[in-house]
C-alpha cells in the first residue's frame, strides 16, 4: 500500500539532524494538514523538522489487511491488535529507535507544557493514533508506550490529538519562532496563565485601554501583569500551583 511520506528525505539520525516526527496512523492522508500551514508548516517546508505518516494497514493480516478484532471478554467496537501494532511500531523504530514513543488516548497521562517541552529538546517522536475502542494493553505495555491525553473528551482518533502535541513541540524548536516572538511570557511558563493582551485602538467601543499600559513605566506594568495572571489563574485554573 502507498504510504504518503512528506519530507522523504528523512536524515539518518545524529547530531544536527532535524527533530522528527513518526506518526503510525490508519489516515496518513490526514497529515501533513494543519502542520503543513504557518508557522509550524514553514518550519517543515525549511527543514527544521521532519514529518512522516505511516500507514498501520501496511502491516495488516490476510488479503483484507486486517488490524482489528472484536474485544475479549465481549463489548461494543473493535480494538487494534497487539500483533498488527506491533510490527508497525518495530518497523518505525527500526533506522529511529530514540524518539520517544508515544501512544495517544484518553486514558493517558495529561499533556503539560513541561511534557511538550522535553519531547521538544530530544530527537523526536513515535506516535501511534488509535481508532476504534483502542489498542490491545499488551502491545502499550509490551513496546513500553507511553500513553499521553490532550484532554478530558474522547475524539474520533488519535489522529488530531498527535496534531496537537506535535504543534506545541515545533513551536518550540530552535529557529522555528521568530526573535519577536517571546515564549517566556506566555502561558504556563511560570506556571500561570498568561496576563490579557491589549492593542490599539485607544478607545475602543467605549472600552479604554487599562491606563498602566500607556504610563511607560515598564516595572509598574510587569507588576500588574503579574497580578492579572496571578487573578485570572486563580479563577480560571484554581488546580494550577500559587
Ligand atoms: N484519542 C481520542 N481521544 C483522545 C484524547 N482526548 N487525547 C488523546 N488521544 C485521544
Amino acid at each position: 500500500m502507498n504510504t504518503p511520506v512528506q519530507n522523504p528525505e528523512v536524515p539518518t539520525p545524529g547530531r544536527g539532524t532535524p527533530w522528527h516526527a513518526r506518526v503510525l496512523t490508519l489516515f496518513p492522508e490526514m497529515f501533513p494538514g494543519p502542520l503543513g500551514i504557518s508557522l509550524v508548516g514553514t518550519a517543515l517546508a525549511s527543514g527544521l523538522w521532519t514529518l512522516q505518516a505511516r500507514q498501520i494497514r501496511d502491516h495488516g493480516l490476510g488479503r483484507h489487511r486486517t488490524v482489528d478484532d472484536t474485544p475479549a471478554g465481549g463489548g461494543a467496537g473493535m480494538v487494534m491488535r497487539a500483533d498488527v501494532i506491533a510490527s508497525a511500531v518495530d518497523a518505525a523504530r527500526a533506522d529511529q529507535p530514540h524518539l520517544a514513543a508515544i501512544y495517544l488516548t484518553p486514558r493517558g497521562a495529561p499533556l503539560t507544557q513541561a511534557r511538550v517541552r522535553k519531547l521538544a529538546q530530544g530527537p523526536g517522536v513515535l506516535l501511534l493514533a488509535g481508532r476504534f475502542e483502542g489498542v490491545d494493553q499488551r502491545v502499550i505495555d509490551g513496546r513500553q508506550l507511553e500513553e499521553i491525553s490532550i484532554g478530558d473528551y474522547v475524539l474520533s482518533g488519535g489522529e488530531l490529538a498527535a496534531m496537537v502535541l506535535l504543534d506545541a513541540c515545533v513551536r518550540l524548536l530552535p529557529g522555528v519562532l521568530g526573535a519577536a516572538d517571546s515564549l517566556t511570557e506566555e502561558s504556563f511558563e511560570g506556571g500561570l496563565l498568561e496576563y490579557p493582551q491589549f492593542t490599539r485602538p485607544r478607545e475602543w467601543e467605549g472600552h479604554s485601554l487599562p491606563e498602566v499600559l500607556l504610563s511607560g513605566d515598564h516595572k509598574k506594568i510587569a507588576a500588574w501583569r503579574q497580578s492579572e495572571a496571578e487573578r485570572i489563574t486563580r479563577v480560571r485554573r484554581p488546580d494550577l500551583k500559587r
